[in-house]
């Protein structure tokens, strides 16, 4: 019998390094394949912490298993799920070293399944998202923030692509016109199909670069990388301080996110 646990982090380019107390492995089996997640603790609070793009950084944004991340997630009976994402800016907003909460997403995916609702035995399910990213665990973090002197921006329109090459200055321009702030790989489909399990999930957007056409040099994944690793300490903090403050209570509307599932 498996221990419940409350709490997980998925964590992307950067932050794979973040260090658990009595870390262990688990491989969970889903309908997805099988799924490698760490366990162990971060401020006293037992966590699962699921490396997006597996050890190494092996797997590109495009073939992540987000599905098969969710489903363990949800099988190991998670409530709450803070992410973390590397993002371009687009917007003068958002500056190069900041972390900014995800509020909205356009999305500019291509190839990804995005829901565990294929129709026939399983049903269909329109998932509402007008508050795609829990509200509530954003004001928990925000509070962290302050609590801690960290500075948390909000309101950002995150615009997720199709990758794994990065964006035109021509699409820049485009998704700037559409009203997106940031730019980035992986945050669609998975705030998506966290819904569809009733967990609610927040997204910390760490600002890596300016987007093509707005920084005056090509972009790089080193580029990125540098940025990703000068943040890593104030997210690792960000993180352990807002896990001080969780609750798995759900006050929120997230947990009600399939409850329309089979009723057409
Ligand atoms: N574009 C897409 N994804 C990204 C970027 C970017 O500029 N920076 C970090 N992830």
């Amino acid at each position: 019998m498996r221990f419940l646990i409350n709490y997980a982090l998925i964590g992307g380019t950067g932050v794979e390094h973040l260090e658990l107390d009595g870390k262990r492995a688990q491989t969970i089996q889903t309908p997805y394949g099988l799924v490698e997640v760490e366990v162990g603790s971060i401020a006293n609070q037992e966590i699962a912490f699921v490396k997006r793009h597996g050890a190494g950084h092996a797997v590109p944004p495009h073939l992540v298993n987000y599905r098969g991340n969710i489903w363990a997630i949800k099988e190991l009976g998670v409530k709450k799920i803070l992410a973390t994402a590397a993002v371009g800016s687009l917007s003068t907003e958002y500056r190069l070293g900041e972390l900014v909460l995800l509020d909205q997403f356009l999305d500019f995916t291509k190839t990804r399944i995005q829901t565990f609702f294929e129709g026939g035995t399983q049903g269909v399910l329109h998932v509402d998202l007008t508050e795609p990213y829990c509200k509530d665990l954003q004001k928990t973090i925000l509070t962290a923030g302050k609590q801690n002197e960290i500075v948390v921006k909000t309101d950002a329109t995150y615009v997720c692509t199709e990758g794994p090459r990065f964006e035109t200055p021509a699409e820049i321009r485009m998704f700037q016109m559409l009203g997106g702030h940031l730019v980035g790989m992986t945050s669609v489909p998975e705030v998506v199909l966290a819904r569809e399990q009733g967990m609610c999930y927040a997204s910390i957007g760490m600002v890596t670069n300016e987007a093509a056409g707005i920084a005056d040099h090509p972009l790089t994944h080193a580029e990125v990388m540098d940025s990703m690793k000068m943040l890593s300490t104030t997210v690792a903090q960000l993180i352990s301080d807002s896990l001080k403050l969780l609750t798995p209570v759900q006050h929120c509307s997230c947990v009600k996110g399939n409850e329309e599932l089979g009723k057409f």
